[in-house]
């Protein structure tokens, strides 16, 4: 496995595995988990040459929020990169990837304005850039991304799609706990109580997909249920509970397509996102 710093290095060491197999990217910010994990193993399965950026994206984070505190260990990353078979781990610097005042941005209309975007603004203006860059360094046949931030998935399937990219996107399952907290970097900031009332994010969306299956299809009811699961727990301030359209993001008052149910909770200083699909289809599928 080699390490590399610059976009450089990234262009020559790729440039004869581009024309030879396919090449699959998995985008970080490092401090990796079982999560990454898993987005990495699947690139593995499918792919010749297993591409993993970790960049802690700056332009991603609002004025107030965790750049500085965001864990950083690229040692511990490369040591995980190396026993899951990656190729190649692009480690670049800030002043690498933004070598001066960006001013070129990628926008998703509409998509990137309800649930997070509408709490942190900027942010999917940030991640959107920082991946276009990302797959135009990178040039992949498939990037993976994981399902624990659906809204980013759904960004940047769009971006794939407005923008001709040449490439395919593959969303992984949310990788969980065993007591169904879906992991997270962030996990790490949490102290031993919040971490317990932490599962309720998961207890919440499992009390709405059971009413789901009971048939209840009315997202004003599922969304009480979610409340009153989180309302449980004082540690815990409620963010945002939303049900909406899985594709569109779009409110819904009654389940009749896919829709994704979505929360964010702050525990602390420290600010946990979770989901589910709620699917006709399939209304007794786990979460
Ligand atoms: P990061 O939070 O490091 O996550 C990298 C990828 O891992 C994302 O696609 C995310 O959805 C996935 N992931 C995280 N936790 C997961 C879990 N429990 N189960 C499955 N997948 C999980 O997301 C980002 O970085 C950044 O926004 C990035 C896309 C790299 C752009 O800067």
């Amino acid at each position: 496995m080699e390490i590399v710093e610059t976009i450089n290095e990234v262009r020559e060491r790729l440039a004869r595995a581009r024309v030879q197999g396919r090449v699959g990217l998995v985008p970080t910010m490092g401090a990796l988990h079982a999560g990454h994990a898993s987005l990495i193993e699947a690139a593995r399965r499918a792919c010749d040459t297993v591409v993993v950026s970790i960049f802690v994206n700056p332009t991603q984070f609002g004025p107030n929020e965790d750049f500085d505190r965001y864990p950083r260990d690229l040692r511990a990353d490369a040591d995980i990169c190396e026993r899951l078979g990656v190729d190649l781990v692009f480690a670049p610097s800030t002043r690498e990837m933004y070598p001066r005042v960006n001013r070129t941005w990628v926008e998703v209309e509409k998509l990137s304005e309800p649930l997070c975007g509408a709490r942190r603004p900027g942010h999917f203006r940030g991640v959107a850039t920082v991946c276009t860059k990302l797959f135009n360094i990178v040039q992949p046949d498939v990037a993976y991304f994981g399902q624990k931030d659906a809204q980013q998935a759904i960004i940047i399937r769009r971006i794939v799609a407005d923008l001709n990219l040449p490439l395919e996107i593959i969303v992984c399952p949310i990788v969980r706990e065993p007591d169904g907290l879906a992991i997270s970097s962030r996990n790490q900031y949490l102290d031993a109580a919040q971490r317990r009332e932490a599962t309720r994010l998961y207890q919440a969306l499992s009390a709405a997909r059971r009413r789901f299956a009971d048939g209840v299809r009315q997202t004003e009811a599922l969304i009480a249920t979610m409340r009153e699961v989180l309302s449980q727990s004082p540690a815990l301030r409620v963010e945002y509970v939303e049900i909406v359209d899985a594709e569109t993001l779009e409110p819904v008052a009654s389940i009749e397509r896919p829709a994704l149910v979505a929360l964010a909770v702050h525990a602390g200083s420290t600010r946990l996102i979770d989901n589910t699909i709620l699917d006709l289809n399939d209304p007794t599928a786990s979460v």
